[in-house]
């Protein structure tokens, strides 16, 4: 028998709709307890109740980047625009969501699409804050549905 690496198996890359799943519940867990985004996915979204509508959403939004299916239709920065005018969603708090996300995917993943989910994450995130502290919500080339 091989010996073990030290620290257990090497965690593989991403590969499937059902890594996703793994990924997405494992950040939302650690998102709703998170002392700085907690609160606004908990109290001001109220997400727990309606985590079943939403995963799978977020699963195909994933799945569409990560492994270039056409699952999600698009339009994911408006819920961001109408929960930032309800609780207005700063910079620390898309540093601490990427922060979050990139220690899941670190915990679970490594390779070339772990790599690219950070990646990803950091400009989507670099994006949504930009468009909501320039305050149109609209950028060159984007349209509502295709987001
Ligand atoms: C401050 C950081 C963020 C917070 C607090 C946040 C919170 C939320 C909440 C509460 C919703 C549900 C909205 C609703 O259905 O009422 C949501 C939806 C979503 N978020 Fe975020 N989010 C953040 C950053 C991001 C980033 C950086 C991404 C992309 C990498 C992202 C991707 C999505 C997607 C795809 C949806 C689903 C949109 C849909 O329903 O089609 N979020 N987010």
């Amino acid at each position: 028998m091989r010996p073990m690496p030290p620290g257990g198996p090497s965690p593989r890359d991403i590969s499937t709709r059902e890594d996703i799943e793994v990924l997405v519940g494992a950040f939302y867990r650690r998102a709703f307890d998170d002392a700085e985004l907690g609160p606004i996915f908990v109290d001001v979204a109220r997400l727990p109740e309606r985590l079943d509508e939403h995963l799978p959403r977020i699963v195909d939004f994933w799945e569409s980047v990560l492994l270039k299916t056409h699952a999600y239709p698009g339009g994911a920065f408006w819920p961001h625009q109408q929960l930032h005018e309800r609780s207005p969603l700063t910079a620390a708090h898309f540093a601490r969501w990427v922060d979050l996300w990139t220690a899941t995917v670190e915990e679970h993943f490594a390779g070339p699409v772990a790599t690219s989910a950070v990646v990803s994450a950091q400009r989507f995130a670099g994006a949504f804050h930009r468009r909501l502290a320039g305050g149109s919500g609209l950028a060159i080339g984007d349209r509502p549905t295709s987001g």
